[in-house]
């Protein structure tokens, strides 16, 4: 079988990593692809947004399977193309990305179907979204409705700040994305993520996950794309996964079919743990990035079985095999990210780093050339390892993320703390 993968990611690299290893498959191409896919796939100069370009390159190339990466295309309607095209497709359609392409659409959808969430309200206009804020409490959330790159939500610790959010959101600040918002009730408790493949009516749950999103270590500054994640995730146990299945994937599984758009990719629930119980703070519908790395080293069945029954239904018929060990994994990233930051500066000594038993170095924003490797982006490499405890892992990873030359990137060094004081405080 012929396979193409859409993305240029981390995220992209661990799942032709994970494909490439399927018996089922002969041939591998990348749109576009990495610095750090060449052995394993065909890298090629596709824009995924030209849904025209996508569907001849799979007629002219023989692509049985589509595995889309990102959400973007999937909102824009890749799905949808391919499907007209009779072409398999791993993902979503646009109707059914509205999961995570709106967030006041899954706030209405989540009402509508009784799946715990935070209290809101949806606006459209400023006077309105303001006069919504009296008499609630701080802090309070808001968030432009659409997709902003993670950068869309405002977590606001004084009404001035949830104020000026609104101006700012309906003022254009995230463009289209924030033509309405969101206003939504503050959960505590601990965040994680839950992954399953669903074929429009069946679900096969896969692993949970918890990255860290700040910049800086201790889980501060800047919000990023992640600095790094590990799987599973220890605060969730077999009874909050199982209430998360109750309460919250399976109504939404049955609300999406009611609705009329049955929803077939792959669910990832970002989670808060509250004093209730799991409550769901949004929907992604594509694999997190870097979560997806540590699912992938900690998967050892084919993967490509499973995706294909997502596309075509038989989920049910599938059962996956994992690795008990923790994953763990850390975003190199350049200097500067999430803002501004350097181009085309050389990594060495990668090849120093292989041959390890388990752990990967995936690649994210690099390129190739000339047999040398250079960042192109903000978050660059994901190093990456399992081993008995998250502690384990994550000595493994550094000492592999230890011998990577590249002055001009910069990681975190406390990925996996949450996970790694439990482990100690399991131990005493
Ligand atoms: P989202 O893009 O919706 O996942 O939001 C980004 C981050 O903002 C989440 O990962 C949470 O850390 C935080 N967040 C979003 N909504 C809430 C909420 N209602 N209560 C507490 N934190 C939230
Ligand atoms: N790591 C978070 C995401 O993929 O959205």
């Amino acid at each position: 079988m012929n396979i193409l993968v859409i993305g240029s990611g981390g995220r992209e690299h661990a799942l032709v990593w994970k494909i490439a290893k399927s018996p089922l498959v002969s041939k591998i191409y990348v749109a576009p692809g990495n610095g750090g896919m060449e052995d394993l796939a065909t890298c090629i100069p596709l824009d995924a947004s030209d849904h025209d370009a996508v569907v001849k390159f799979c007629q002219s190339h023989h692509i049985d399977f589509v595995v889309v990466g990102p959400e973007g295309p999937l909102v824009a309607g890749l799905a949808d193309s391919l499907n007209k095209e009779n072409i398999t497709v791993f993902g979503p359609t646009a109707y059914a990305a509205k999961l995570e392409g709106s967030k006041g659409f899954t706030k209405d959808l989540c009402l509508k179907y009784n799946i715990p969430t935070a209290a809101y309200g949806r606006f459209n206009n400023a006077q309105e979204a303001k006069n919504f804020l009296h008499g609630k409490d701080i802090p309070i959330v808001i968030k432009a409705d659409g997709l902003a790159a993670g950068k869309g939500v405002i977590i606001a610790e004084t009404m001035a700040q949830a104020t000026q959010a609104i101006d700012d959101i309906l003022g254009g600040q995230f463009g289209d994305a924030g033509a309405e918002l969101v206003i939504e009730e503050f959960l505590e408790g601990e965040e994680a993520s839950f992954f399953a493949l669903c074929d429009g009516d069946n679900i096969l749950p896969l692993a949970t996950a918890q990255d860290h999103k700040r910049v800086g270590e201790g889980d501060t500054g800047p919000n990023t794309g992640g600095m790094g994640a590990y799987s599973p995730a220890p605060v969730m146990t077999d009874e909050i996964i199982q209430r998360t299945l109750n309460e919250i994937i399976l109504p939404t599984v049955r609300g999406m079919k009611a609705e009329g758009y049955p929803f077939k990719g792959v669910f990832f629930a970002g989670l808060m743990i509250t004093a209730k119980g799991p409550e769901l703070i949004e929907y992604n519908v594509r694999f997190g990035d870097p979560e997806c790395q540590v699912l992938m080293m900690r998967l050892k069945s084919d993967i490509v079985p499973a995706l294909l029954a997502s596309a075509k239904g038989g989920l049910d018929k599938i059962s996956l095999d994992w690795h008990n060990m923790p994953a763990l994994t850390v975003v190199m990233a350049t200097k500067g990210y999430p803002e501004s930051y350097e181009k085309n500066t050389e990594i060495r000594n990668l090849e120093k780093t292989g041959g390890q038993e388990n752990t990967m170095i995936f690649h994210a924003g690099t390129k190739k050339e000339n047999n040398k490797i250079f960042a192109v982006g903000g978050r660059v490499l994901n190093i990456t390892a399992m081993d008995k405890t998250v502690s384990e892992a994550k000595d493994k990873a550094y000492r592999a993320l230890d011998l990577i030359d590249w002055p001009e990137g910069f990681c975190r060094r406390d990925i996996g703390w949450r996970a790694i004081l439990r482990e100690k405080n399991n131990n005493n």
